[in-house]
């Protein structure tokens, strides 16, 4: 069959679904985010692209510090209102149970089994959003998430998002071990 191009307008499916938090004149605030990565695993590193105008983008620039958790599927709904409506608009920290780490101004949340606060140590100012980059000082898991001390993403239950069409996704069926599937096709 052939190949069609679709142009240059991309995705990546899927999206993980986060939610960060960061203290914006003095308040905390929280709002939703997909484009998030794992940069660097020592220092660990993680990045996320926050349009520069993001209410939640103010407050990391202004403290240096951020917080990122990661939304079961039960707080979904918790999830979508994050990335509804703007913080200087309405007062989402009233909708979310804030716990605080080691660090002042990532502020994290409770209902959310994962979260993990963050040191600001670089800005990528992009033409649209600001990509921010944060070292990982400490991560919080709930124990009902861990399997012999690891977070065990069966009973995380993280969601994803796909675009087009918007929509949240449970993670699929198990299909096989990362690095050993593919060892079928090894000449030796
Ligand atoms: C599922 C989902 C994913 C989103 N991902 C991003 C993202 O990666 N970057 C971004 O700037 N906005 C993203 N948004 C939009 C923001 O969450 C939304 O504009 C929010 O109102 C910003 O809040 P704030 O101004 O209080 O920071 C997303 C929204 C949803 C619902």
């Amino acid at each position: 069959m052939a190949k069609k191009n679709i142009g240059k307008d991309f995705n990546i499916y899927p999206m993980p679904v986060v939610i960060v938090g960061s203290v914006v004149d003095g308040k905390p605030n929280f709002m939703t985010a997909a484009w998030v990565t794992k940069l660097n695993s020592d220092p660990p590193l993680v990045g996320v692209s926050l349009g520069n105008k993001q209410h939640t983008a103010k407050g990391i620039r202004q403290n240096g510090e951020f917080g990122i958790s990661f939304p079961s599927v039960d707080q979904a709904v918790l999830a979508d209102y994050c990335g509804l409506v703007h913080g200087y608009d309405e007062n989402k920290a009233e909708h979310v149970e804030i716990f605080a780490g080691a660090l002042e101004f990532a502020p994290m949340v409770w209902e959310c089994p994962l979260s993990m606060e963050c040191k600001l140590t670089q800005t990528v100012e992009l033409p649209h959003d600001h990509f921010f980059i944060g070292e990982v000082t400490s991560v919080y898991a709930s124990e009902a998430i861990l399997s012999e001390g690891s977070v065990d993403a069966a009973k995380l239950r993280p969601f994803t998002l796909t675009m087009p069409g918007n929509t949240y996704w449970a993670l699929g069926e198990r299909i096989g071990e990362a690095w050993s599937i593919g060892k079928v096709l090894l000449k030796s």
